[in-house]
């Protein structure tokens, strides 16, 4: 069984990329297809033996909590249907797992919101997932593959993955020695560099696995680049004391943060579905 039970799921952004249709509408809630991209989350998060979901959420985005919870009159109109099985996944998911909400009060930055879940994710390590973050995998999902390392190393793991040279500043980029085949003990780590200045292109993407010592390290965190509190200073904190692996993941990610990301992955589920 593994030893991560809770993930948090970070979702108090504003998406403007995406006005005007987040505007009352929460960007998690997007669809690839016919499912929004947070079903995708939590499905993953389930894959990986996870049972308590736990939301970071904020104005304007009850419908999160409405997508994870029982729709009697929709259910009982299309009991019997062929349209029942639209539903079947999202209902398994709803009887199996549990689901928790808080509220990130000022959108500060992810490290301001991984710190707003401490509520909901007490002192035990947790999984964080960033649903605009899409991922695609043949075998095991990039939360399974993170908690499977986690049993055998204990410490907090990124999943990363190399990213093209016009790209490095929008990530953070992580330092770091490969110890194994794809699995590298991080150094040092920096939020958005300029490329001139990144120590290489190896970038985190929306999938963690931390500690809990993270939500002292949080608190005593100043706020960063963009006066964001941000999840990377948080970790370079824990990488100096050598407490941080990055995974170079199996999987495809798309970027649905952004609107070419988010219509590439349409149309890769699309093509790989019709
Ligand atoms: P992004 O910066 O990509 O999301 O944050 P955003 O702010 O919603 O989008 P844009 O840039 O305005 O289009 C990455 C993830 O972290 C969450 C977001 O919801 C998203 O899932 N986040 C970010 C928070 O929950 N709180 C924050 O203060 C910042």
């Amino acid at each position: 069984m593994s030893a991560i039970r809770k993930c948090l799921f970070p979702a108090a952004g504003y998406g403007t990329r995406f006005l005007p249709v987040t505007k009352a509408m929460p960007k998690e809630m997007l669809p690839i297809v016919n499912k929004p991209l947070i079903q995708y989350g939590v499905e993953e998060a389930a894959r990986a033996g996870i049972t308590d979901m736990a939301f970071v959420t904020g104005r304007g985005k009850r419908a999160l909590e409405d997508h994870f919870d029982i729709s009697y009159e929709l259910e009982r109109e299309i009991a019997g249907s062929e349209r029942e099985s639209l539903l079947a996944e999202t209902r398994r998911l709803v009887r199996e797992c549990h689901f928790s909400y808080t509220r990130q009060l000022e959108v500060r930055g992810l490290g301001h919101a991984i710190l707003s879940g401490e509520t909901l994710i007490g002192d035990k390590p947790f999984a964080v997932l960033l649903a605009d973050d899409f991922c695609v995998t043949e075998d095991a999902g990039v939360l399974a593959q993170l908690a499977e390392l986690y049993s055998e190393h204990n410490c907090s793991i990124v999943a990363v993955e190399e990213v093209p040279p016009a790209e490095i500043s929008s990530y953070g980029i992580i330092d770091g020695e490969e110890r194994s085949p794809g699995l590298y003990r991080v150094t040092d780590m920096v939020e958005k560099p300029d490329p001139a200045d990144a120590p290489g292109n190896l970038a985190v993407i929306g999938r963690y696995v931390l500690t809990p010592d993270i939500f002292d390290i949080l608190r005593r965190t100043p706020p960063g680049r963009n006066s964001e509190i941000q999840i990377t200073d948080a970790l370079k904190t824990q990488a100096r004391k050598g407490r941080v692996l990055a995974w170079r993941f199996r999987g495809r990610r798309f970027d649905c943060g952004s609107i070419a990301g988010f219509m590439a992955a349409n149309n890769f589920v699309w093509s790989n579905e019709a």
